[in-house]
Formats: structure tokens, C-alpha cells, sequence
């Protein structure tokens, strides 16, 4: 096999930072040539310098704002000329928005949907096919354990989550035995950006001690794509979580949410 027959090429959106600025050191020293989405331009240019100049990869960066429709659907064109094929794709994109919804400010709630939902359900539609096309292909979508329960204080967000899991789950069976996989990401509590600005009052009653680093989790999440897993929760913790939540009746379990991230409101 020559040089450029072995070259891979992994597509992430919200490289940045956080977890996604973690995919993307993991994918470049697994040898990716790596295609970063982002909105920013100065962070774009500097993921770019700083991984190319400690690995022996190429950083091509696209300037999109996910939150905007039209700057997603004009994707496909980026997409469709580039023609050495996307082997892995990961959505990783996302943003949250705190408070009660009656309090919230609804263009910050388009903006997450664009991004959580809209860009994220785009982006997996037209890489899929391309995938489908040449026959292989791995998808990672990363959603939330919050995807597995209504989350009042972030209701938006929460739902947002669910709707990953919901859509890649069955996006996933649909694809079944083509050779390209999806797969999605469930982690807890991370430590990023996303739960210091978004979630600054939840944080009160998040155990810092056992909020997971964004590293182990990109490094979960290439595991669990390597192993074609549909579903995956890194951590026993959070596995247990997502498993007991479905045990507790819903009103129940709202009661204990709302009440304990309101009194957490209260004392702020
Ligand atoms: N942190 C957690 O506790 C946690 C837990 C479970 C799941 N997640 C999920 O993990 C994913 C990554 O989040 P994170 O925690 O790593 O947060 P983060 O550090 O804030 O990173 C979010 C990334 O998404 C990008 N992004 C946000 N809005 C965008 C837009 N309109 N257009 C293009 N890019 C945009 C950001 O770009 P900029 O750098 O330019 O802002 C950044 O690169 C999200 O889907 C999040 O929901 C996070």
C-alpha cells in the first residue's frame, strides 16, 4: 500500500475546546489528518499550528457557526469537494443554557438547538451518505447522560440530549451491517467550558472531585467507536446513573431534581 492509501481523515465539530480539542489531540496522534469545524477563526488557526507543529498530521479548518442554519447547509459544498473520503465524524459541538424556561432567552435556545440538533442531524445526513457510499465509515455523536431524563433549570439542553440519543440509536440500526457505524457518546459531569459558563449554578452541588477530565472521555469515545458500540457511558458511576433514573418514577425523580438545583439557586 502507498503513502497516501493509508492517510485517514477524521471530520470534528467544536475541536476548539474541551472534550472536542481532546478528540482531536487523541486523533492526531492516532495519525488522522484532522478537518476541524469551528466559529471561531483565532482558535481555528491555533489548534491548527499547535498540531501540526507536534504531529506529523495536516489541520484543515472550516469557519462555520453551527448555530446558524444557512452557514450548516452550505457544508454539503465543503463536504462534496472533498474527495479523499471522511473516515470517522464526530459531532461534538454543543452548548447549553441555564435557568427556568419562562426566565431564558429564547435566541440562546435557537441557537443551542441549531447547534445541538439542527447541525448535528445535517452534518451526520450528509457524511452518512458519503460513507454508505464507499462502505465504510464511523460516526461518533456525543450526547449526555442528560439524554436519558428531563432536566428542569436546562430543560432545552436536556431535551436536545435525548433527541442525539433518540436519532443516532435509530440511525444506527438503520445502518446496520453496511460497514459505516454510528455510535454515541453518553458522558456525565465534564470538565469544560461548556459546565463552567452554562451550568455556573449547577456546579454548587457537582462534585468536582468526580467530574471526569475531557481527555478519558475522547479517549472512551474512540474506544467505544473502535468497538462499534452504539451505546456508550464512560464511567461505572455514570453508567449507574443512567441506569437508576429509569427506575425512579418521573414525577418522583423531578421532584428530587427541581427541588435540590433550586435550593442550589436560592443560596447563590
Ligand atoms: N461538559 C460536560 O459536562 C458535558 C457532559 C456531557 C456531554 N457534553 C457534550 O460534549 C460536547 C462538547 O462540550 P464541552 O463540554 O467540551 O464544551 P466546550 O468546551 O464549551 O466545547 C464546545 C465546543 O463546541 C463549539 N461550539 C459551540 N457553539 C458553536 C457554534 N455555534 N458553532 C460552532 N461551534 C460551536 C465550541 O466552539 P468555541 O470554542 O468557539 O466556543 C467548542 O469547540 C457538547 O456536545 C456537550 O453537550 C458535555
Amino acid at each position: 500500500m502507498n503513502e497516501t492509501a493509508q492517510v485517514k481523515t477524521v471530520l470534528i465539530t467544536g475541536a476548539t475546546s474541551g472534550i472536542g480539542l481532546e478528540f482531536a489531540k487523541v486523533c492526531a496522534g492516532l495519525n488522522y489528518n484532522i478537518i476541524a469545524i469551528g466559529k471561531d477563526p483565532g482558535k481555528l488557526n491555533s489548534l491548527k499550528s499547535e498540531l501540526e507543529g507536534k504531529f506529523f498530521i495536516k489541520v484543515d479548518t472550516v469557519k462555520a457557526d453551527l448555530s446558524n442554519t444557512e452557514e450548516v447547509l452550505k457544508l454539503s459544498d465543503y463536504v462534496d469537494s472533498f474527495d479523499t473520503g471522511i473516515d470517522i465524524l464526530i459531532n461534538n459541538a454543543g452548548t447549553g443554557v441555564y435557568g427556568e424556561f419562562k426566565d431564558t432567552d429564547f435566541t440562546k435556545e435557537l441557537s443551542l438547538i441549531n447547534v445541538n440538533v439542527v447541525a448535528l442531524s445535517y452534518i451526520t445526513k450528509i457524511i452518512l451518505k458519503k460513507m454508505l457510499r464507499r462502505g465504510k465509515g464511523k460516526i461518533l455523536n456525543v450526547a449526555s447522560t442528560a439524554a436519558f431524563k428531563p432536566g428542569p433549570l436546562m430543560a432545552v439542553y436536556y431535551a436536545s440530549k435525548a433527541y442525539v440519543l433518540s436519532f443516532s440509536v435509530a440511525v444506527a440500526r438503520e445502518i446496520k451491517d453496511t460497514g459505516v457505524s454510528l455510535t454515541v457518546l453518553c458522558p456525565g459531569p465534564v470538565n469544560t467550558k461548556l459546565l463552567k459558563e452554562s451550568t455556573h449554578i449547577e456546579l454548587q452541588f457537582i462534585d468536582y472531585e468526580k467530574m471526569s477530565d475531557p481527555e478519558d472521555i475522547a479517549i472512551a469515545g474512540m474506544k467505544a467507536l473502535e468497538r462499534n458500540e452504539i451505546v456508550t457511558i464512560p464511567g461505572f458511576r455514570n453508567k449507574l446513573n443512567a441506569f437508576l433514573v429509569k427506575l425512579i418514577p418521573s414525577k418522583v425523580l423531578m421532584d428530587i431534581l427541581y427541588r435540590s438545583k433550586k435550593n442550589s439557586l436560592k443560596q447563590s
